[in-house]
């Protein structure tokens, strides 16, 4: 179910009218429910059920404290990609031992951090990463978990820039030399073979190219079984795809029961790194219409969010639901919602048929997940607030940037 409903004409996000926070802490504002974060993380924990293994929130698709805060408490653990999400992640109350590392460029610090606070396995990404890997833990008189992500070489079938998994890809390691590699890692002083780790792509709707990767694991962790390698944990990297406009990903359990059934009675536990799928569904980015440009040719409304704030239309020509916060009469017309930054790609909706007058607001739905996490100061926009509503109550979990926050750091030349 959506907790984003309208009732009597306007836009609730719970039991709390859109409206009410929009005169409370103003717009542009990225708005969350907590109870929608809940029951999406819970979607995945309840159909893992009893099944060794970790769902890791992959908190670079929203990794606002509070909702990491909230994940934590519910028992999730976390994939993260830098040194920084593991500091929020700490912060956050997260456990280090739920704790997975992905990603192509860790540095040595980042890594030694890693190890310091005793992290679950790394990801790695490259044989590179493997020696040095090693010598960090091996200075630090520690052992290393690892996993190896493999490219399976399958098509997720989704946008290019977000499609992982192919061999043209820069993820992972050729699942043809995955043994050679393990080889290496098992010769290795500072590791300790964990796992197996693969993440295809995002946005992915069927569960066909998932499927296909997992067959080709299970081939591989076979092979190196005959090598005398053991693998204890199989991790299947991101989650569902969601529904932005009239996609039909399957249900998590659907999707967690055919892994299960590929698996038959291995003893491998199961690590999902879902993000998009808890947090997309869970979040809109409230805004207000501030002028209305009609033109011959076409009618722009200009808001008060822009690219900085939303990056998704602009880079992946992403297409996000945009609703009016109060139904309003009158004659519908085709806009263009503009934001205010100087670039052409600078929309967040082409095409959109309302009826709006200056001073409405509209929520961009499906916002939560790679919204605010991806947003800049570019044209030195502050970034917008964030804020988790939980039943009838609204609570500000981050302050909207001021201009001393962005011109923080900065010096003028001494002379
Ligand atoms: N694990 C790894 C190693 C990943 O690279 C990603 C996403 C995930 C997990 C989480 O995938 P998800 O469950 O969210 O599909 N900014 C783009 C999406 C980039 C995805 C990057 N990696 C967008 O806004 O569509």
């Amino acid at each position: 179910m959506s907790y984003f409903q309208e009732r009597n004409g306007e836009l609730f996000v719970e039991d709390l009218s859109l409206a009410a926070v929009a005169e409370r802490f103003g717009t542009p504002a990225y708005v969350y429910s907590r109870a929608a974060f809940t029951q999406h993380y819970l979607a995945y924990a309840e159909a893992l059920g009893s099944h060794p293994g970790m769902v890791c929130y992959a908190i670079k698709s929203n990794s606002n404290l509070a909702i990491l805060n909230l994940l934590a408490r519910l028992g999730a653990g976390f994939d993260i990609v830098s040194g920084g999400e593991l500091e929020r992640v700490l912060r956050a109350g997260g456990e280090p031992s739920r704790i997975v590392f992905s990603g192509v460029g860790k540095s040595r610090s980042e890594i030694a951090r890693a190890l310091e606070v005793g992290i679950f396995c790394f990801n790695v990404e490259s044989e590179a990463e493997l020696e040095v890997l090693s010598q960090v833990a091996v200075e630090h008189n520690t052992v290393a978990h690892v996993s190896l992500r493999v490219n399976p070489d399958v098509d997720a079938n989704t946008h290019p820039y977000i499609s992982t998994g192919l061999k043209e890809n820069k993820f992972g390691i050729d699942i043809e030399r995955a043994p050679e590699v393990y080889l290496r890692a098992k010769s290795l002083p500072g590791l300790e073979i964990k796992g197996l780790d693969c993440h295809i792509g995002s946005q992915l709707t069927q569960l066909t190219p998932f499927l296909d990767a997992l067959d080709r694991l299970l081939l591989l962790i076979d092979q190196l079984a005959e090598k005398g390698i053991t693998i204890s944990h199989l991790d299947l990297g991101g989650g569902l795809g969601v529904t932005y406009r009239n996609e039909t990903p399957p249900e998590v359990s659907v999707y967690m029961a055919a892994i299960k059934e590929k698996l038959g009675d291995r003893p491998l536990s199961l690590l999902f790194e879902p993000g998009r799928s808890i947090s997309a569904n869970a979040g809109v980015l409230l805004t207000e219409v501030m002028y209305l440009k009609p033109t011959e040719h076409k009618n722009f409304a200009v808001i008060d969010a822009a690219m900085n704030d939303n990056i998704r239309p602009a880079l992946y020509q992403a297409w996000q639901d945009i609703r009016p916060v109060k139904a309003r009469d009158g004659e519908k017309k085709v806009w263009d919602l503009v934001g205010p930054i100087c670039e052409t790609g600078d929309f967040l909706g082409k095409d959109r048929e309302l009826a709006i007058e200056p001073g409405d607001l509209l929520a961009i739905m499906s916002a939560g997940a790679y919204g605010f996490s991806m947003s800049s100061n570019y044209n030195t926009r502050g970034r917008a607030a964030e804020i988790v509503v939980d039943g009838d109550t609204a609570w500000l979990a981050r302050e909207r940037e001021t201009i001393d926050d962005m011109l923080r750091g900065e010096h003028l030349l001494p002379g």
